[in-house]
């Protein structure tokens, strides 16, 4: 057995020192160290040895097996250093050489003044609405009804409506006034909220109209809101918005919701007179229609007009990019020209 032993050292020994690499020591070792190895399996057969025996044979074994261990472990330090070594050379970052360009992204120009114009409503204490109350596709309810306009009302058609085929009452919303009414059905006042998103108007499409395009809705009702808040609350956005240099009117008009009616203009920055795809010719552009509610739809969503009142508004989101960055032409915003996006 002590020959056995020292037979299968020297043999180890010698694989050990032939090994060269991680991988190579690793097999010497299961070859040798692991618990099916023949070096184990003499431990095993310790059990038959003579007393005398016992002591001397399990001495050498143990021996044997640390003095092969610490020979391996020896080796695996070199090895494992020197492949890190070779690694760390072979993937050194060559620092001269030039980088792929990576062109930078950014938001879209719609995108950028819907985020400016919620930002100015922010301060004057508009919230954001909830998305849930302001759907795209929407029931002629939301649309239409609860903002006072009857069925078979022509101002319906003002609108050239998107009607779903399949699904009766159902349409692309044709304006984000459809916000008001969920909002009002949906909680109770003081309501202060804003409402940003996608239209859709059955138009002929031009440099000024798209049959999609994005509004702005504003609503306020509280107890005792007039006209001189509308006014105030416009006026100042304008201002935060253009900057104080940029004239603008107040235009009577008319919507079905609101009672009294205005529109506000600002003055066209790209004018070319006579003819003027933007403004044709009158010098102002409309950026919004605006208003005191209805009574009739305050009392249709359950508010009570004797005690509460607001205003409202909606606002074109491109034109007021239009005019704020001299864009000719609504359709850019849709075309995705790179060379237009670039510019913002
Ligand atoms: N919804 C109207 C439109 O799209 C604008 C508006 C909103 C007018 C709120 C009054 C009050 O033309």
């Amino acid at each position: 057995m002590e020959n056995k032993i020292k037979e299968i050292r020297q043999n180890a020994i010698l694989k050990i020192e032939q090994a060269t690499d991680l991988k190579s020591l690793e097999a010497v070792k299961n070859e040798f160290l692991s618990r099916n190895s023949e070096f184990n399996n003499l431990k095993k057969g310790m059990k038959d040895l003579s007393p005398e025996q016992k002591p001397v044979i399990g001495a050498l074994l143990n021996k044997v097996s640390s003095e092969l261990n610490s020979l391996i472990e020896e080796k695996n330090e070199i090895f494992y250093k020197k492949e890190l070594n070779e690694k760390l050379l072979s993937e050194k970052i060559d620092i001269t050489l030039d980088g792929d360009y990576i062109p930078m992204g950014h938001v879209h120009p719609l995108t950028k003044t819907i985020d400016e114009i919620v930002e100015i409503f922010n301060l004057l204490g508009f919230s954001l609405i909830r998305p849930e109350f302001s759907p795209e596709v929407e029931m002629e309810k939301y649309n239409f009804d609860l903002l006072n306009v009857p069925k078979e009302h022509p101002a319906r058609d003002v609108q050239d409506t998107f009607y779903c085929e399949d699904m009766p009452n159902v349409v692309l919303r044709s304006q984000t006034s459809n916000a008001q009414a969920r909002q009002m059905m949906n909680s109770k006042p003081p309501i202060k909220i804003i409402s940003p998103g996608r239209v859709y108007r059955n138009e002929n499409v031009s440099a000024r109209k798209n049959n999609l395009f994005h509004q702005i809705e504003g609503l306020y009702v509280d107890k005792n809101v007039t006209m001189a808040h509308l006014k105030g609350v416009l006026n100042e956005f304008i201002r935060l918005y253009f900057g104080s240099s940029r004239p603008t009117r107040f235009r009577s008009s008319f919507f079905p919701f609101t009672e009294p009616s205005v529109e506000i203009d600002v003055q066209c920055i790209m004018c070319k007179g006579e003819g003027c795809s933007i403004c044709s010719g009158t010098g102002w552009l409309e950026i919004l229609g605006a208003g005191m509610v209805d009574p009739n739809v305050l009392n249709d969503v359950g508010i009570d007009s004797t005690v509460y009142s607001g205003f409202a508004f909606g606002m074109g989101i491109e034109r007021l990019a239009m005019l704020k960055y001299a864009i000719d032409d609504i359709r850019l915003f849709f075309n995705n020209d790179i060379r237009f996006l670039k510019q913002f």
